[in-house]
Protein backbone atom coordinates (compact mmCIF):
# COMPACT_ATOMS: atom_id res chain seq x y z
CA UNK A 1 0.00 0.00 0.00
CA UNK A 2 2.84 2.32 1.16
CA UNK A 3 4.78 1.64 -1.96
CA UNK A 4 1.42 2.31 -4.32
CA UNK A 5 1.10 5.60 -2.44
CA UNK A 6 4.67 6.13 -3.44
CA UNK A 7 4.56 5.29 -6.86
CA UNK A 8 1.60 7.66 -7.69
CA UNK A 9 2.98 10.35 -5.48
CA UNK A 10 5.93 10.02 -7.93
CA UNK A 11 3.74 10.10 -11.04
CA UNK A 12 2.44 12.98 -9.82
CA UNK A 13 5.33 15.24 -9.06
CA UNK A 14 7.24 13.66 -13.09
CA UNK A 15 3.96 14.91 -14.18
CA UNK A 16 3.68 18.33 -12.77
CA UNK A 17 7.46 19.03 -13.31
CA UNK A 18 7.13 17.77 -16.76
CA UNK A 19 4.26 20.36 -17.35
CA UNK A 20 6.42 23.05 -15.39
CA UNK A 21 9.56 22.10 -17.81
CA UNK A 22 7.14 22.62 -20.90
CA UNK A 23 5.24 25.86 -19.44
CA UNK A 24 8.82 27.33 -18.86
CA UNK A 25 9.48 26.47 -22.86
CA UNK A 26 6.77 27.79 -24.25
CA UNK A 27 5.44 30.77 -22.29
CA UNK A 28 4.62 33.78 -24.21
CA UNK A 29 7.41 36.93 -23.43
CA UNK A 30 6.15 38.41 -20.75
CA UNK A 31 3.87 35.77 -19.49
CA UNK A 32 4.77 34.96 -16.31
CA UNK A 33 5.70 31.34 -15.30
CA UNK A 34 2.97 30.76 -12.69
CA UNK A 35 0.25 31.75 -15.51
CA UNK A 36 2.09 29.75 -18.22
CA UNK A 37 2.24 26.41 -15.89
CA UNK A 38 -1.26 27.68 -14.77
CA UNK A 39 -2.64 27.82 -18.81
CA UNK A 40 -0.77 24.25 -19.48
CA UNK A 41 -1.99 22.52 -16.54
CA UNK A 42 -5.52 23.22 -17.81
CA UNK A 43 -4.29 22.00 -20.92
CA UNK A 44 -3.23 18.88 -19.65
CA UNK A 45 -6.53 18.59 -17.93
CA UNK A 46 -9.05 18.71 -20.63
CA UNK A 47 -9.32 22.54 -21.02
CA UNK A 48 -7.66 22.20 -24.08
CA UNK A 49 -7.54 25.07 -26.75
CA UNK A 50 -9.80 24.51 -29.89
CA UNK A 51 -7.67 23.83 -32.79
CA UNK A 52 -5.11 22.26 -30.87
CA UNK A 53 -2.57 20.08 -30.73
CA UNK A 54 -1.76 18.20 -33.17
CA UNK A 55 -1.41 14.24 -32.43
CA UNK A 56 1.95 13.48 -30.90
CA UNK A 57 3.75 16.82 -31.08
CA UNK A 58 2.91 19.99 -28.97
CA UNK A 59 1.46 23.13 -30.83
CA UNK A 60 2.98 25.96 -29.92
CA UNK A 61 0.50 28.38 -28.38
CA UNK A 62 -0.93 31.59 -30.10
CA UNK A 63 1.79 33.89 -30.10
CA UNK A 64 4.86 32.10 -29.10
CA UNK A 65 7.76 32.04 -31.47
CA UNK A 66 10.83 30.06 -30.67
CA UNK A 67 14.02 30.13 -32.99
CA UNK A 68 15.04 32.08 -35.84
CA UNK A 69 18.83 33.44 -35.87
CA UNK A 70 22.01 31.79 -34.20
CA UNK A 71 25.53 31.34 -34.97
CA UNK A 72 27.45 28.76 -34.30
CA UNK A 73 29.76 26.28 -35.93
CA UNK A 74 29.79 22.88 -37.03
CA UNK A 75 31.40 19.75 -36.94
CA UNK A 76 34.16 20.13 -39.96
CA UNK A 77 34.91 23.80 -38.09
CA UNK A 78 32.99 25.88 -40.43
CA UNK A 79 31.20 29.43 -38.85
CA UNK A 80 27.15 29.07 -39.52
CA UNK A 81 24.08 30.75 -39.10
CA UNK A 82 20.25 29.89 -39.36
CA UNK A 83 21.10 31.90 -43.05
CA UNK A 84 23.22 28.98 -43.98
CA UNK A 85 20.16 26.40 -43.57
CA UNK A 86 17.47 29.04 -45.28
CA UNK A 87 14.56 26.72 -46.89
CA UNK A 88 15.63 23.49 -45.04
CA UNK A 89 13.59 21.97 -42.84
CA UNK A 90 15.28 20.15 -39.56
CA UNK A 91 14.67 18.14 -36.60
CA UNK A 92 16.68 19.90 -34.11
CA UNK A 93 17.61 18.73 -30.24
CA UNK A 94 19.86 20.58 -27.89
CA UNK A 95 22.29 17.85 -25.90
CA UNK A 96 25.92 16.78 -25.43
CA UNK A 97 27.74 13.95 -26.31
CA UNK A 98 29.02 12.91 -23.47
CA UNK A 99 25.33 12.32 -22.06
CA UNK A 100 24.97 8.83 -20.64
CA UNK A 101 21.77 8.06 -21.63
CA UNK A 102 18.80 10.74 -22.43
CA UNK A 103 20.55 12.50 -25.90
CA UNK A 104 21.50 9.40 -27.07
CA UNK A 105 18.38 7.78 -27.02
CA UNK A 106 16.51 11.05 -28.32
CA UNK A 107 19.12 11.10 -31.23
CA UNK A 108 18.36 7.55 -32.68
CA UNK A 109 14.56 8.82 -32.17
CA UNK A 110 15.25 11.46 -34.60
CA UNK A 111 17.11 9.28 -36.92
CA UNK A 112 14.44 6.87 -36.87
CA UNK A 113 11.85 9.67 -37.31
CA UNK A 114 13.44 10.65 -40.63
CA UNK A 115 13.91 6.97 -42.10
CA UNK A 116 10.50 6.62 -41.48
CA UNK A 117 9.81 9.06 -43.43
CA UNK A 118 11.14 7.83 -46.69
CA UNK A 119 11.55 9.73 -49.19
CA UNK A 120 10.66 12.89 -47.18
CA UNK A 121 13.02 12.26 -44.81
CA UNK A 122 15.46 13.88 -46.95
CA UNK A 123 13.76 17.14 -47.37
CA UNK A 124 14.76 17.09 -43.13
CA UNK A 125 17.68 17.61 -41.71
CA UNK A 126 18.78 15.89 -38.07
CA UNK A 127 20.88 18.21 -36.18
CA UNK A 128 21.74 18.41 -32.69
CA UNK A 129 23.39 21.97 -30.85
CA UNK A 130 25.73 21.08 -28.08
CA UNK A 131 25.05 22.75 -24.39
CA UNK A 132 28.37 21.70 -23.66
CA UNK A 133 30.79 23.75 -26.18
CA UNK A 134 33.44 22.80 -23.33
CA UNK A 135 34.08 19.14 -24.37
CA UNK A 136 32.15 19.05 -27.61
CA UNK A 137 34.73 20.60 -30.33
CA UNK A 138 33.51 19.98 -33.88
CA UNK A 139 35.58 17.00 -34.01
CA UNK A 140 33.97 15.41 -30.91
CA UNK A 141 30.64 16.50 -32.77
CA UNK A 142 31.90 14.76 -36.11
CA UNK A 143 32.63 11.52 -35.02
CA UNK A 144 29.60 11.19 -32.79
CA UNK A 145 26.44 12.58 -34.65
CA UNK A 146 28.01 10.24 -37.42
CA UNK A 147 26.81 7.36 -35.11
CA UNK A 148 23.42 8.08 -35.43
CA UNK A 149 22.95 9.32 -39.37
CA UNK A 150 24.71 10.05 -41.99
CA UNK A 151 23.00 13.43 -42.42
CA UNK A 152 23.41 14.61 -39.05
CA UNK A 153 24.56 18.24 -38.55
CA UNK A 154 27.05 18.94 -35.21
CA UNK A 155 26.44 22.61 -34.37
CA UNK A 156 29.02 24.39 -31.13
CA UNK A 157 30.43 27.45 -30.79
CA UNK A 158 31.59 29.57 -28.17
CA UNK A 159 29.70 29.13 -24.56
CA UNK A 160 28.20 32.42 -25.46
CA UNK A 161 27.11 31.55 -28.97
CA UNK A 162 25.53 28.25 -27.67
CA UNK A 163 23.77 30.08 -24.76
CA UNK A 164 22.34 32.49 -27.28
CA UNK A 165 21.10 29.74 -29.35
CA UNK A 166 19.56 27.93 -26.32
CA UNK A 167 17.73 31.29 -25.00
CA UNK A 168 16.22 31.39 -28.49
CA UNK A 169 14.63 27.88 -27.92
CA UNK A 170 13.87 28.33 -24.31
CA UNK A 171 16.51 25.48 -23.73
CA UNK A 172 17.63 24.99 -19.96
CA UNK A 173 21.25 23.95 -19.27
CA UNK A 174 23.09 23.77 -16.22
CA UNK A 175 26.80 22.08 -15.67
CA UNK A 176 26.34 19.51 -12.38
CA UNK A 177 29.67 18.77 -11.27
CA UNK A 178 30.14 15.50 -9.54
CA UNK A 179 32.47 14.59 -6.59
CA UNK A 180 32.89 10.77 -7.43
CA UNK A 181 33.94 10.97 -10.85
CA UNK A 182 36.24 13.41 -12.72
CA UNK A 183 33.73 14.01 -15.46
CA UNK A 184 30.77 16.76 -15.16
CA UNK A 185 27.63 15.96 -16.27
CA UNK A 186 25.06 18.48 -18.09
CA UNK A 187 21.28 18.80 -16.52
CA UNK A 188 19.42 19.98 -19.49
CA UNK A 189 16.01 20.17 -20.78
CA UNK A 190 14.75 17.62 -23.42
CA UNK A 191 12.80 18.27 -26.36
CA UNK A 192 13.10 17.51 -30.65
CA UNK A 193 11.81 20.45 -32.69
CA UNK A 194 10.67 20.83 -36.11
CA UNK A 195 11.93 23.85 -37.37
CA UNK A 196 10.59 25.08 -40.56
CA UNK A 197 12.33 26.51 -43.57
CA UNK A 198 12.06 29.85 -41.82
CA UNK A 199 13.89 28.96 -39.17
CA UNK A 200 11.18 29.41 -36.37
CA UNK A 201 9.80 26.52 -34.41
CA UNK A 202 6.99 24.56 -36.12
CA UNK A 203 6.40 22.09 -33.75
CA UNK A 204 7.84 20.32 -30.61
CA UNK A 205 7.87 16.95 -28.95
CA UNK A 206 8.15 15.80 -25.58
CA UNK A 207 10.60 13.11 -24.81
CA UNK A 208 8.68 10.25 -24.53
CA UNK A 209 7.59 10.77 -28.35
CA UNK A 210 8.30 8.06 -30.62
CA UNK A 211 9.64 7.96 -34.16
CA UNK A 212 6.27 7.42 -35.70
CA UNK A 213 4.56 10.16 -33.65
CA UNK A 214 7.44 12.51 -35.05
CA UNK A 215 7.08 10.80 -38.91
CA UNK A 216 3.26 11.52 -38.30
CA UNK A 217 3.49 15.45 -37.66
CA UNK A 218 6.57 16.20 -39.80
CA UNK A 219 4.99 14.64 -42.99
CA UNK A 220 1.41 16.51 -41.75
CA UNK A 221 3.45 19.82 -41.75
CA UNK A 222 5.74 19.27 -45.09
CA UNK A 223 2.78 18.59 -46.48
CA UNK A 224 0.63 21.44 -45.66
CA UNK A 225 3.76 23.76 -46.82
CA UNK A 226 3.78 21.70 -49.80
CA UNK A 227 0.23 22.89 -51.29
CA UNK A 228 0.09 26.28 -49.85
CA UNK A 229 -0.34 28.96 -51.51
NI1 LIG B 1 21.39 14.52 -22.42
Amino acid sequence: MLRLVRLLALLLVLLLGGTWAFAWVTRAPGESLGDAFAGRLALLFGGGQPGSPAAGGLQLPQGISLGGAFSLVDQTGRAVTERDYAGQWMLLYFGYTYCPDVCPTELGTMAAAIDALGPLGEKVLPVLVTIDPQRDTPAQLADYVSRFHPRMLGLTGTPEQVAEAARRYRVYFARVNRAEAAEYLMDHSSFVYLVGPDARVRSLFRPEAGPDDIAKVVRAQLTRAASAP
